[in-house]
């Protein structure tokens, strides 16, 4: 029986992707190459320094680590002013309704996220009230699709990994909830194979057996 809930933050709860995606896109066109929206799609759930590693790779660059730490520091700088005119309509459809309602069901709730800027995000869109539990890249050392940040919540909630589902837009974080044991909800209007359910949209949740 499931127990409790881990949400990814970033185009999960919040429409954060596209922000990032953004900020990625900016940093190619000053770097000298063009980053699209299907390259984008390996990067999400991806952290910070490996998301500059594929997206260099995209371009077929290579840098030294010092620069390296400069580029990621300038996409997060643009990311963060981004985030700055954030407010509650970033969240997403029926994310509000689907925690109040599994929150109704006795189901403990947290946050799965490798954002080191999740903090600031919950704090804009007004979301922390909500969960019990907060696993962010500020407390991870491990990223997905390593299970560290959903252990980390699982443990949190006090509920074994089995006893979890986790949702997810990334195939990094699918992969990461299934090393966990936890039961893994792909959200996307593609498919995702490795993902024990897909849905495109928290109000489908209420229409699966999952519960
Ligand atoms: C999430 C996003 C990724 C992002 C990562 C780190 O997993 O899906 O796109 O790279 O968090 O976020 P941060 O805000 O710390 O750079
Ligand atoms: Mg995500």
């Amino acid at each position: 029986r499931i127990q409790g809930a881990i949400f990814d933050l970033d185009g999960v709860l919040v429409d954060t992707a596209k922000y990032h995606y953004l900020a990625w896109k900016r940093l190619a066109a000053e770097l000298g190459f063009d980053f699209t929206e299907k390259d984008n799609e390996a990067l999400k759930g991806v952290s910070r320094m490996a998301s500059l590693d594929l997206l260099l790779k995209a371009g077929g660059l290579t840098f030294c680590s010092e620069k390296k730490e400069e580029l990621a520091a300038k996409k997060n700088a643009w990311y963060v002013e981004y985030l700055q005119q954030i407010t509650e309509d970033e969240v997403l459809d029926y994310v509000t309704d689907t925690l109040t309602r599994l929150r109704r069901l006795g189901i403990g709730l947290a946050i799965g996220s490798a954002s080191k800027n999740t903090p600031l995000i919950l704090e804009k869109t007004k979301l922390a009230p909500y969960f019990d539990v907060i696993i962010d890249g500020n407390c991870t050392s491990k990223a997905k699709p390593d299970p560290e940040v959903f252990l980390l919540g699982a443990k949190g909630l006090g509920y074994p990994g089995e006893e979890c589902m986790v949702f997810e837009d990334s195939e990094a974080g699918i992969l990461a909830a299934n090393a966990g044991g936890m039961v893994s909800i792909y959200l996307g209007t593609s498919s995702c194979a490795d993902a024990d359910f897909t849905i495109s949209n928290l109000s489908e949740f209420w229409e699966t057996d999952i519960m």
